[in-house]
This record gives structure tokens, C-alpha cells and sequence, in this order.
């Protein structure tokens, strides 16, 4: 048994430490364990929205300049601090629920010809409902692979269920009812071996846990989901996906368009922002 003193020793020397005076409620002492859901609230929060609010005021449509590169620049940090990943390889943006939606409807298409998409009877309700609505919508069969309710996934079920029809293993690392922790690089392994791709939510594993990205890379067949920090449970999620994935699996919106951003100076966004002092728009289009 871990007694207080211990307890008080290794807060001491807890490299995080530092970081609880970031965050409002330190007055409370209230030990307060929902970081994976909504964390409490960091002290440069409401500054920094007000930063936001500010640049959209002033700079109208200019401020995408920089707002367009904060999914990179964010995702650069989430890659190389938390998740063992190369920079360029993880992207924030959407909730975990449409990054995972998108990861696996990229993955199915990848994957024409297998008609299975494996995962388990205790990965969290929203990635069953976003996998079931995918299974319906492409014709395939969704198999719910029973897990034990202490234990997770046992590796032994999910090797007997693979096939060259599988086209998808998708599963939590992180059971998030039991905690349960499944071995990812393994069970990756296990699904290339048999021709499927894997796709991991990472949100209760992500800066909690290694996440063993390294152990899945050999056939860069991997997308995940992950939710970091202190956001809600709808706050901004990352992907990830290993580079030699990304050509064959993207999805694009208008912001992927050259032509969108910065605005032509021509544009009325920036004849108003140049009017207002700033000089942030790109020479005019060619085209
Ligand atoms: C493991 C897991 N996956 C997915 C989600 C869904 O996240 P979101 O509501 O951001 O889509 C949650 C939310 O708590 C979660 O805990």
C-alpha cells in the first residue's frame, strides 16, 4: 500500500508538477480526475480566446492566414510531445467521432473487395453508432467481437475472427468503462498480417499511456483518433496517420484549395482589411 508520505514524495518530484498552478481551482483542493472529458479550465484560456475574438474583429477573412495552419502547427506538437509521432503526421480539427468517421470510410474505400469490419463489444457507443451508420451505408457486416468486461479485447478472439474478408479492425487502446489496456502494436500487427488496416481511438490513452505508434509503423496501416488536453468531450480531436497512408487516404475541403487563402487583394475581405491598416493579402490571382 502507497502510504501519504510517498504519495506527497512523488507529487514532489512529479516532472508535471509545475503545471497545476496553469489552472483555475486551485483553491479547492478537490482532486478532480476528469481531464479525458472536461479537464479544468487553463488560466490563458480566456485570454487567449479573447486574442481569437480580436483577430477576427480586426482582420476579418486575414485572419485565416494564421488560423489555416493551426491544425498543423498543433498537431506538429500533439505528434512529437505526446504521441510519439513524426511532425506532419497528426492534424487537429472535428471531434473524435467525425475523425474517426472519416479515418474509417478512407480505410473501407482502401480496402475494396473485403466486405467485415471487426471491432469490440466494449469500444465506446459513439464509434459503434459512426461504425454500424458506415457498415449500412457500404453493405458490409459489422462483428462485434466480445470482450471481457476486466480484461478488453483478449488477442486470442480477435486473431480467430480475422480472414481475408476483414477489411477493418476498428478498437479502443483504452477501454474507457474498464480501463482495460489492449496491446495495439500486436493486434496491428495481427490485422496487417491478415490484409486488414486498424484504426485505434486513442482518446483515453493519448498523454496518459504509451501509445506505441513505433510498433504499428511496419506496414503503415494505421489511423487514430485521439482527444487531448483539457478539452470537453466535444472538443477538437486529432489524427494521425503514418505519411506513407496520407496520399491514398485523404479527404479535402475547400481549405486544401490553393486558390482559397490568403485573399486576392482584389477580394472586398482585403480591400476592407487594407483599409484598416493591414497589408496581409497575397498579390492578385493570376487566374
Ligand atoms: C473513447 C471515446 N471515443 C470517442 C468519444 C467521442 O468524442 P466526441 O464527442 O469528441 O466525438 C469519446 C467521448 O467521450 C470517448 O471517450
Amino acid at each position: 500500500m502507497i502510504t501519504r508520505q510517498a504519495a506527497q514524495q512523488m507529487d514532489q518530484e512529479d516532472p508535471l508538477a509545475g503545471f497545476r498552478s496553469r489552472f483555475v481551482g486551485e483553491a479547492d483542493h478537490a482532486l478532480y480526475m476528469d481531464g479525458n472529458s472536461m479537464g479544468r479550465q487553463p488560466k490563458e484560456a480566456e485570454a487567449l480566446v479573447g486574442q481569437a475574438l480580436a483577430a477576427w474583429r480586426e482582420q476579418l477573412i486575414v485572419a485565416w492566414r494564421e488560423w489555416i495552419r493551426v491544425p498543423r502547427r498543433i498537431g506538429d506538437l500533439i505528434a512529437t510531445s505526446i504521441l510519439e509521432a513524426k511532425p506532419g503526421e497528426v492534424i487537429v480539427g472535428d471531434s473524435t467521432s467525425v475523425n474517426l468517421y472519416k479515418a474509417a470510410a478512407a480505410a473501407l474505400s482502401a480496402q475494396p473487395g473485403r466486405r467485415t469490419i471487426l471491432t469490440s463489444d466494449d469500444n465506446f457507443p459513439t464509434d459503434l453508432y459512426m461504425l454500424q451508420s458506415l457498415a449500412a451505408q457500404h453493405s458490409l457486416e459489422l462483428k462485434l467481437l466480445p470482450a471481457d468486461p476486466v480484461n478488453g479485447l483478449n488477442g486470442a478472439v480477435l486473431r480467430s475472427a480475422l480472414g481475408p474478408e476483414v477489411a477493418l479492425v476498428a478498437l479502443s487502446h483504452v477501454a474507457y468503462r474498464s480501463g482495460a489496456l489492449l496491446d495495439m502494436g500486436e493486434m496491428t500487427r495481427m490485422a496487417h498480417a491478415a490484409g486488414a488496416l486498424a484504426l485505434w481511438d486513442v482518446s483515453h490513452s493519448a498523454g496518459s499511456v504509451q501509445v506505441p505508434h513505433s510498433g504499428c509503423r511496419r506496414r503503415s496501416r494505421r489511423a487514430c483518433g485521439s482527444r487531448c488536453g483539457a478539452g470537453s468531450a466535444t472538443a477538437s480531436s486529432s489524427r494521425w496517420r503514418t505519411s506513407s497512408r496520407r496520399r491514398r487516404a485523404s479527404s479535402r475541403s475547400w481549405s486544401a484549395s490553393r486558390r482559397s487563402f490568403p485573399p486576392s487583394r482584389s477580394s472586398p475581405a482585403c480591400a476592407a482589411s487594407r483599409k484598416q491598416g493591414s497589408a496581409a493579402c497575397r498579390p492578385r490571382d493570376r487566374s
